[in-house]
């Protein structure tokens, strides 16, 4: 539960202060944090990087940053002049202890001067040879003694497999107690994710119908329009698999399957998305081509203009072997799911850029109506658009109306476009929990390690059986056509692509 909190004060300490994620994610999710009067009274954010900067200079850049990817743009003078001086710029060096001591210094300064010990937030924007540097400093030099006030958020990758994972992990306990590690997935802070659970459990009507004997398949869908961009090296070592499928997609289909949690307590939602995950069914290497379809993208057109395919962009092996696609069919081993069908798909380069959940219930088992009548007979469908359309729609049947008895599909809709409030940012959403040391929507070290355990059949083919097809679909497309062979062999279609909607 989020409360003004105004009481400690904070202090973030952000490694990784000069890069992209700060620029872009970071400052202006505090910034409209500290708008909307969610900032402590008195809060510091300190900057760290390499390069030489002053502060003037490392606050324009931010400003910049606001104005280009701010959900509220360019900040207005007055509120940018209260807000700025927060910020400072720590020019250090990740390796050396000395560093460590000098920013131990900053901050105990800024306890003094404000008459108590303010909570800490070291925030991980690092790449990972460096994490282990950045944990063993701040260990040495005392700067986290505080266990109950000081907190760490780290970004992704968690390692690379599950074994590098359970080491990561292990290394971040040396330094900080479970509790006090915030692993993100951003996914988990947006707002039409987060609604799943309310979707879920606040209301009686849904969850009696949630569950293999209504319904008949689940499908997640994240489709990105763009391609690798500038990270192409990044990605040639990670692949759909691991930077979707590993995190966002697994933690959207536990959001989905999981138990009613007894509250609404940090632990207990994170253990019963443990639960799911360990129900997931394993695949034998042998079985993996018949559950996991991957696709690299070839050039074609997107919006009229031509682009290109994954193996020409830069930092690009031009014999890569990495996916820009998964397609996943998942099986869960348990009560409630036996024998439904979790299609996951993930794909760069797709037609649409769409992010969407959609439940297929059961057919009617007995059709009352003629042939004729019946011609648009549709099961119902709950579709869970998390963006950049977001909405909720549940799709059921009506008599059309005029003189003769013929069916039609109708919507019942829940557009987040009609609330009065704009949805924060999922940074906000983040960013905010943890300072408040609220866990609830970040990752625990066996969920990383489990969803690690859930891939590792499909990563160990992928990588090491080379894919003899591709690349193996065009740019603009909906991906590979084997990723509809593999959900129409159970007779189900992806209901997002353009000819299976009801709606547009
Ligand atoms: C990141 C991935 O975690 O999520 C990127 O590394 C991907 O490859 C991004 O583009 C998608 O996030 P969003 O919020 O834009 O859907």
């Amino acid at each position: 539960m989020k409360t003004g909190n105004k009481a400690k004060p904070a202090i973030i300490v952000i490694f990784g202060g000069t890069g992209d994620l700060a620029k872009r994610k970071l400052i202006p999710a505090f910034y409209n944090l500290f708008l909307e009067n969610w900032m402590p009274e008195q809060f510091a954010i300190i900057g760290l990087g390499r390069t030489e900067l002053d502060d003037e200079s490392y606050r324009g850049r931010l400003k910049d940053g606001l104005a280009e990817f701010s959900r509220t743009g360019a900040p207005a003078d007055d509120k940018w002049a209260k807000f700025n001086p927060s910020i400072t710029y720590f020019q250090s060096n990740i390796d050396d202890p000395e560093s460590y001591k000098q920013l131990a210094e900053k901050l105990d300064a800024l306890d003094k001067q404000w008459g108590e010990r303010a909570n800490r937030l070291f925030y991980l924007s690092v790449a990972p040879r460096f994490i282990e540097a950045v944990t063993v400093n701040i260990n040495q030099s005392g700067l986290a003694s505080v266990p109950s006030q000081d907190r760490m958020v780290i970004e992704k990758p968690f390692g690379h497999n599950k074994e590098t994972a359970i080491e990561l992990n292990q290394l971040l306990t040396r330094t900080f107690q479970e509790e006090q590690i915030y692993r993100i997935d951003h996914y988990l802070g947006k707002e039409t994710v987060q609604n799943i659970l309310a979707f879920r459990f606040a209301n009686a009507l849904f969850e009696p119908l949630w569950n293999r004997n209504y319904i008949e398949s689940v499908q997640i869908t994240v489709a990105e329009q763009v391609g690798v961009e500038d990270r192409g090296g990044y990605y040639e070592s990670a692949g759909a698999l691991k930077d979707m499928i590993q995190n966002h997609l697994l933690q959207i289909l536990c959001m989905v399957a999981m138990e009613t949690p007894a509250s609404f307590k940090a632990e207990e939602i994170r253990n019963r998305k443990v639960d799911v995950l360990r129900a997931i069914r394993r695949f034998k290497p042998e079985e993996v081509h018949h559950y996991a379809v991957r696709g690299q993208y070839n050039d074609g057109w997107m919006q009229g203009k031509k682009v290109a395919g994954y193996r020409q962009e830069e930092g690009v092996n031009p014999t890569s072997n990495t996916e820009t696609f998964a397609a996943i069919k998942f099986y869960l081993d348990n009560w409630r799911w036996q024998g439904v069908p979790f299609y996951l798909r993930t794909g760069k380069r797709m037609q649409e850029k769409t992010s969407s959940i959609t439940i297929e219930f059961k057919p009617v088992p007995h059709s009352t109506f003629s042939d004729g009548q019946a011609e648009n007979l549709m099961p119902n469908r709950l579709t869970i658009n998390i963006q950049p359309q977001m909405d909720i729609r549940l799709r059921f049947m009506t008599k059309r109306p005029g003189l003769e008895m013929s069916l039609n599909p109708s919507e019942m809709i829940f557009d987040y476009d009609t609330c009065s409030t704009q949805s924060p940012e999922a940074y906000e959403t983040l960013l905010l929990d943890a300072m408040q040391g609220d866990a609830t929507l970040f990752m625990r070290s066996d969920q990383v390690e489990e969803a690690w355990d859930v891939i590792t059949p499909i990563q160990e083919i992928w990588e090491n059986r080379e894919s003899l097809d591709f690349p193996n679909y065009a740019a603009g497309s909906w991906g590979p056509e084997t990723a509809e062979a593999l959900i129409a062999r159970q007779g189900h279609v992806w209901a997002l692509n353009a000819h299976n909607k009801t709606h547009h």
